[in-house]
């Protein structure tokens, strides 16, 4: 069997590198990859919004099963195109990527099926806008309609903070048409939870929970990044509230996009904040996350690849999702630098005997020297019977790996800990 994966970061190396364990699969592609995954997958350079070509290089290749994996293509009906060729996906098609590709839509669902979420408003126009914050409550949350690489949001401390954000993403188009609407909400607070998924539009099965660490520097300082690392699962994420999550939050949601015609097929991923009223969504995703799924599918003792094709042909309902009881821990080493200016270029080793354990998200090869190339360049992972065991796993193994300008937070997993060791206290 002959599988494609949409994409190019640690994400998709931990979707192919767990997808390699299913026997039936001759040979994976990664459009484009990057050069870490040579190794797992035949690197295809073709990038992951083209979708044109994708379709192209999946009919004259003869895919057997597409995995589309980043918000992008999702967005832009990537799964449809490659369905109208006959080739099965996991992902949403257009109409249900939407829940992640409008913040209005989805805050529009949430109000309309009575799904918990922050108090918010919409707005298309700056002064409008203006004229609320205003006299809102402060602090305030200012988000961007549309995909925005992750940054659309602006927690606004301050008045001026806010007023400023409404302006450089409505009049300045910080983030092109993706500003042309905002939303404004409500300030929550709590421990996030981040929950991925399994939905084939009929039945929802949810993968252990994880805690994403968003910010650059230790103690949850500096500027927001795509992720800095991640533990699973969540010790803030009780059985108790997972089972009020489920009927709240997951079910509804499910049940949602179903009344509106937009059956949500693939990995659904619900950010939440546990409230002092109670579990709220604060995003919605349609996709796995990164990197919360390099903790999350090394945790998976099903097979990846059989899970994916029930939900595409929605046989989700008989099919077995089991995770382990152990944790895991994934530690993002950067270039320094990110999420802004960095350098790249430099030289990765990896020793052999912890490769498996390592996603590489931006490298490239240059003969066979793997080169840094982006910001988040790796995470490295491990498993382990206690979550006070995966990080010290995992830290021992990012010591083993080197490379010049590298980056990385000494305190993923911390505040998992301090919350474990509170709870038993
Ligand atoms: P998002 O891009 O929607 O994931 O938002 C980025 C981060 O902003 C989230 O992980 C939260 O930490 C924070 N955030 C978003 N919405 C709110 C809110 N209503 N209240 C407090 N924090 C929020
Ligand atoms: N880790 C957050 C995300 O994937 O959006």
């Amino acid at each position: 069997m002959k599988v494609m994966v949409v994409g190019g970061g640690g994400r998709e190396h931990a979707i192919i590198k767990k997808i390699k364990e299913n026997k039936s699969v001759s040979e994976i592609f990664a459009l484009p990859g990057n050069g870490g995954m040579a190794g797992d997958a035949t690197l295809v350079p073709i990038g992951a919004k083209d979708i044109d070509a994708i379709c192209e290089f999946a009919k004259a290749n003869g895919i057997d099963y597409a995995v589309v994996a980043p918000d992008d293509p999702l967005v832009l009906g990537c799964v449809d195109r490659l369905e109208e060729l006959g080739i099965p996906c996991f992902g949403p098609r257009a109409n249900a990527a939407i829940i992640e590709g409008s913040k209005v839509f989805s805050k529009n669902l949430m109000k309309k099926y009575s799904i918990p979420t922050a108090e918010y408003e919409v707005f298309d126009s700056a002064e409008a806008a203006l004229e609320y914050v205003k006299g809102c409550k402060i602090p305030t949350v200012i988000k961007a309609d549309g995909l925005a690489l992750g940054k659309g949001v602006v927690i606004a401390m301050t008045r001026k903070e806010a007023e400023d954000a409404v302006k450089s993403i409505m009049q300045d188009k910080k983030f092109g048409a993706s500003g042309n609407r905002i939303v404004v909400e409500e300030f929550l607070t709590g421990p996030e939870v981040s929950v991925l998924a399994f939905t084939d539009g009929k039945c929802v099965k949810p993968m252990i929970s994880s805690m994403d660490h968003k910010r650059a520097h230790d103690g949850d300082e500096g500027l927001n990044t795509g992720g800095m690392g991640t533990v699973a699962p969540n010790p803030y994420y009780t059985a108790d509230i997972a089972a009020e999550c489920m009927d709240r939050i997951f079910l509804p949601t499910v049940n949602a996009m179903n009344a509106e015609g937009r059956a949500f097929k693939g990995c659904l991923y619900f950010g939440l904040m546990l409230t002092p009223d109670g579990p709220k969504v604060i995003e919605y995703n349609c996709r796995f996350g990164d990197p919360e799924t390099q903790v999350v599918l090394p945790l998976l003792e099903s097979d990846l690849l059989t899970v994916m094709q029930a939900v595409t042909d929605e046989t989700l309902g008989a099919c077995e999702v089991k995770f382990s009881d152990k944790s895991a821990c994934c530690v993002i080493m950067a270039s320094d630098g990110y999420p802004e200016r960095y350098a790249s270029g430099f030289e990765i080793t990896i020793p052999e005997d912890i490769a498996d354990s390592v996603f590489v998200a931006g490298a490239r090869l240059d003969g066979t020297r793997l080169l840094t190339a982006g910001g988040r360049v790796l995470g490295v992972s491990a498993v382990e019977p206690t979550l006070e065991g995966a990080i010290a796993s995992a830290y021992g193994r990012v010591e083993k790996i080197s490379f010049e300008n590298a980056f990385y937070r000494r305190d993923i997993g911390a505040r998992a800990m301090k919350a474990i060791k509170e709870r038993k206290a």
